[in-house]
């Protein structure tokens, strides 16, 4: 069963990653598709991918950068435009930023983390609710992480967005409930994605794989997980099947984050 039949679902950060899985996914699932990544090449990409497994679908790509405003408001009005509603957000863009202890974390790249996981995240829900409102329903899931409920050695930005999502998820669900409106958020441990390839570089430089590994060997399962199984639960999460799911962080993480002390 196709489970977002016609259902109209924006996702940004769309160009590869989780992004990327979860278009591939809901398009199999019947979507019609408003993709938007600032990456331009890996956009255009995207599309075509996705155009060739499931030539049906209906692809709008905007290249928009989450962290300007009036670039958010622009690809929900362009949305709705072609579409005519939005039943599904996935509010997937995010970056890691660099590797680096408190003091010592560079302040524009700080800064950086918080405009766009953040304020990002923000202008997303911002104008898309006045959308849902009207149409009395809409499913946002916003990209938590496990980072976004428990710390991370030498990320404090990213952890500290992560929590800030995680805020944000749980008062959107107690604001907009009433309209129909259900917001969870998802928090993945390491799915390998390029973003997550790009931190084992920076973990260990020489010899990324070591690094891999050994984060492998930490989790319940003894392995990362995949783009496609983090897609499956989003698809679930933007679907009328969640009905009575809401504010919730979602862990998806084969079971990581439960654990004290080694598995
Ligand atoms: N991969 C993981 O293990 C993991 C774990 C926890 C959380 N997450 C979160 O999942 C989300 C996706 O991560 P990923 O691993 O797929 O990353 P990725 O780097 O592989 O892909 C991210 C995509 O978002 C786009 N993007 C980044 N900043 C943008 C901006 N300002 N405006 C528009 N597009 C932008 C990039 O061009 C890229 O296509 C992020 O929010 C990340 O923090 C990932």
């Amino acid at each position: 069963m196709e489970k977002l039949k016609n259902k109209v679902i924006i996702i940004t950060g769309a160009a590869m990653g989780l992004g990327l899985a979860s278009a591939s996914e809901a398009a199999k699932n019947g979507a019609l598709l408003s993709l938007i990544d600032f990456n331009p090449e890996s956009l255009e990409k995207a599309k075509n991918e996705i155009k060739s497994d499931y030539p049906d679908t209906q692809i709008l790509t905007t290249v928009a950068d989450v962290s300007n405003e009036e670039s958010v408001k622009g690809f929900v009005e362009d949305t709705v435009k072609a579409f005519g509603r939005i039943d599904g957000f996935y509010n997937n863009a995010g970056i890691e930023g660099r590797q680096a202890p408190l003091v010592d974390y560079d302040l524009e790249v700080f800064k950086k983390v918080v405009d766009i996981n953040l304020m990002g995240v923000y202008f997303g829900i911002k104008y898309i609710i006045p959308v849902m409102q009207k149409q009395e329903y809409g499913r946002i899931v916003n990209v938590a992480s496990v980072g976004g409920i428990r710390g991370v050695m030498n990320q404090t930005p990213y952890v500290a967005t992560k929590h800030a999502v995680a805020g944000i998820t749980k008062t959107t669900a107690l604001e907009y409930g009433k309209f129909g409106i259900l917001a969870n958020a998802i928090a993945p441990g390491a799915i390998l994605t390029p973003m997550v390839a790009e931190a084992f570089k920076q973990v260990n430089p020489s010899n990324p794989q070591a690094a891999e590994d050994e984060y492998a060997k930490a989790n319940p399962t003894k392995r990362l997980g995949r783009p496609e199984e983090v897609a499956k639960l989003v698809v679930f999460l933007l679907s009328e099947d969640c009905s009575y799911v809401n504010g919730q962080i979602i862990a998806i993480d084969g079971g990581q984050s439960n654990a004290y002390g080694n598995v």
